[in-house]
């Protein structure tokens, strides 16, 4: 496992819900990040199909064109019962025809996804809430961090918090969703504590213990 030994990294990302999310969990360790979007990187396309291939395509895109360590996320939710989907098309099934995304419309097709196999009970609506980080260095060494949290999907969306899919997933143990969750919340970690709650706060514990130069 190779040390990350500089503070001065990007993160490789163009969502800023994410960005938001990693800036938080980054903070305490004196890091100096600016995201891919702010410098203005084109979002490579992700061809993937694992979530390790599309964290690594990010990572490196963006190593490559800032000269600098970068830690990209990829990330999305798993449910038993649409036998794994949305998975690494989370994202996708949020565009709307005008390129843009509208999670509304995304949390309304998961809904009717489920209606149509008749999963009606918590039961049979289990799904996780997956993240992998991906640190690439510019020389194209790479390291990953994967984090999962279990839950259900909820009836209907709840809360206003967090961003994407959080209205409709209930974490195993929770009365409350993602949505209704402060971000302190939602990570359920700061350094030093023994557990995480978010498949991102997972995957990056795992990359301060294992990585990070402390
Ligand atoms: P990608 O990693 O850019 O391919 O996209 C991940 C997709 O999963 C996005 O549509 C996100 O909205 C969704 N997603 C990932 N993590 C979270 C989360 O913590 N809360 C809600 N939605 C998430």
């Amino acid at each position: 496992m190779r040390k990350l030994e500089t503070r001065t990294i990007v993160v490789a990302s163009h969502n800023a819900g994410k960005i938001r999310e990693i800036a938080d969990l980054i903070g305490p360790f004196g890091f100096s990040a600016k995201s891919a979007a702010e410098l203005k990187f084109e979002e490579p396309e992700e061809t993937g199909t694992t979530f390790e291939e599309n964290a690594a395509i990010k990572a490196l895109a963006s190593a490559k064109a800032s000269g600098l360590p970068s830690l990209s996320d990829d990330s999305g939710i798993v449910i038993d019962a649409l036998d794994g989907a949305p998975g690494v098309y989370t994202a996708n099934w949020a565009e709307t025809a005008d390129g843009t995304r509208d999670f509304v419309m995304a949390m309304e097709k998961v809904e009717q996804a489920l209606a149509e196999r008749g999963a009606t009970t918590p039961q049979q609506r289990t799904a996780r809430f997956v993240s992998v980080l991906c640190l690439a260095w510019p020389d194209g060494h790479t390291e990953m961090f994967r984090g999962e949290v279990e839950g259900v999907i909820t009836p209907a969306p709840r809360g206003t918090q967090g961003f994407g899919y959080d209205p409709i997933f209930q974490p195993e143990g929770y009365e409350t969703t993602f949505g209704e969750m402060s971000a302190e919340e939602k990570h359920g970690w700061k350094p030093g504590d023994a557990q995480a709650l978010s498949h991102r706060a997972r995957a990056f514990k795992i990359f301060v213990e294992t990585c990070l130069e402390t």
